[in-house]
């Protein structure tokens, strides 16, 4: 699924750039900086497909990538980018509700929160947007590696309670490290059971 051929296709910044909605679609949420360039370069096995960067807000585009025969794989621009000037911060969030609530052929998005914060309030505000939008979310945490097991299963609980409150929250969470490559293949594995 996720092999040989992988593609970059196209990066949009407007809802009337968006490639033909012409096969299934998964998106990565989450704040700047959470690790969702880094997961898809790990679900793909590329190192540098999508740019991941050390520098919070560095994916501004919706990104959409190929995958053999399998959905769209989309990059999305980063939330709570606090440097972000207001108007750029004004047309991510407007690009980003109406890509979430008008793409028929969206099957999951999957919500990225790193695995040493939580759910921070900025996240709480796409789990709304989520709400609103008739699309199935699943939270993944990231960058598992950089904490405990113990930490670990407090914060697993805490991202548990916070998306109690939210009845389109796929229930499994998914665990991983695109550094270590924890989790990559269980979520490989969701991906490809949808339909
Ligand atoms: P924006 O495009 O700015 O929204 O960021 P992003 O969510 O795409 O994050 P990106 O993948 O660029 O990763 C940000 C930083 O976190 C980079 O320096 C990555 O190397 C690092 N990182 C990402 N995933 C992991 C991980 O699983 N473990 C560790 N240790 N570092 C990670
Ligand atoms: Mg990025």
């Amino acid at each position: 699924l996720f092999a040989a051929q992988v593609e970059f296709v196209k990066g949009v910044v407007a809802m009337t750039g968006l490639p033909p909605a012409d096969r299934l679609e998964v998106c990565f949420a989450g704040r700047s900086n959470v690790g969702k360039s880094s997961l898809i370069n790990a679900l793909t096995g590329r190192k540098n497909l999508a740019r991941a960067s050390n520098t919070p807000g560095r994916t501004q585009e919706i990104n959409f990538f190929t995958t053999d025969g399998g959905p769209y794989l989309v990059d999305l621009p980063g939330y709570g980018f606090a440097e972000a000037p207001v108007a750029i911060v004004k047309k991510w969030q407007a690009l980003l509700k109406s890509y979430l609530s008008g793409r028929a052929t969206l099957r999951r998005a999957f919500v990225l929160i790193d695995a040493r914060h939580g759910v921070k309030a900025v996240d709480e505000e796409i789990l709304q947007l989520l709400d609103r939008s008739a699309v199935t979310f699943q939270a993944v945490l990231t960058k598992a590696d950089k904490i405990s097991k113990a930490e670990l299963e407090r914060v697993i609980e805490q991202v548990k309670g916070a998306l109690s409150k939210h009845p389109a929250a796929y229930p499994e969470i998914v665990v991983t490290s695109s550094e270590k490559g924890d989790g990559i293949e269980t979520l490989r594995a969701i991906i490809a059971t949808l339909e």
